[in-house]
């Protein structure tokens, strides 16, 4: 099976077991709390950290183009896309399973400027500068080719766009690492190489401009404009 494959297989399990992976994400089920705790070493209020960091460079009223690559279950994401009804946003992600229940939670929560597509990060299937802002959580950490999909987010940017998002680095904390490593990498979820902070601002300072880069425990935060 190649790592394509793998990862389809890792995140069906997820996308069909919807509330599971919501829970953890959101750091709202008893079991989603004790994986936080334990592999990411992380409380509620650390959890909200990081993700009220990663989607502070959308600004409010947000009106113009947005791509969210990977879109996963859309948990994160829909209660923001919620509040930006003049916004045109595109969600791609290469499990249908995972977009499956981010469409469920669309229709449920009466979004209807949200267009779903699947497809592979490392050929995004947009004209060149398509978008205002390019927004990836959680998802670096888990694409197979890391340089097409940093290549092709770049190329789907407009100029003076906005790069934002956060995912997985490795060397913040030792306990999450062991975990990466030894299980969600064997398991499809993670695919290495992996970025350190330092690593993850090299990169960025050599693709774009105003580039913040932060972290909360093991979860790299970054926004930049193309
Ligand atoms: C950890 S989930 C993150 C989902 C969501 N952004 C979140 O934070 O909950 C990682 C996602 O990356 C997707 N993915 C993996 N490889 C991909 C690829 N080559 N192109 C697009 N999405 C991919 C998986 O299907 C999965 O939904």
């Amino acid at each position: 099976m190649n790592r394509y494959d793998e990862i389809r297989k890792a995140y069906r399990m997820s996308g069909s077991n919807a509330s599971l992976y919501d829970g953890m994400m959101t750091y709202s089920t008893p079991l989603g709390k004790a994986i936080c705790n334990l592999v990411w070493n992380m409380d509620g209020e650390r959890n909200a950290a990081y993700l009220e960091q990663a989607l502070s460079a959308i600004p409010e009223n947000f009106a113009g183009k947005l791509l969210e690559v990977p879109v996963g279950t859309g948990v994160l994401t829909m209660p923001v896309y919620k509040t930006l009804p003049d916004a045109e946003i595109t969600c791609l992600d290469y499990s249908e399973d995972m977009m499956n229940a981010a469409r469920q939670r669309a229709k449920q929560m009466g979004i209807e400027n949200v267009t779903f597509r699947q497809g592979d990060v490392g050929k995004l299937p947009f004209e060149d500068e398509s978008f205002d802002i390019v927004l990836s959580l959680n998802g670096f950490h888990a694409f197979p080719d890391k340089e097409a999909a940093y290549a092709e987010t770049f190329r789907v940017l407009k100029k003076g766009g906005i790069f934002c998002g956060c995912f997985y680095i490795r060397n913040a904390n030792r306990r999450t690492d062991w975990f990466i490593k030894n299980l969600y990498q064997k398991m499809g979820f993670f695919t290495p190489p992996y970025e350190t902070e330092f690593s993850l601002r090299q990169r960025l300072y050599n693709m774009y401009e105003d580039v913040k880069v932060t972290h909360v425990e093991g979860i790299g935060v970054f926004a930049c404009v193309k």
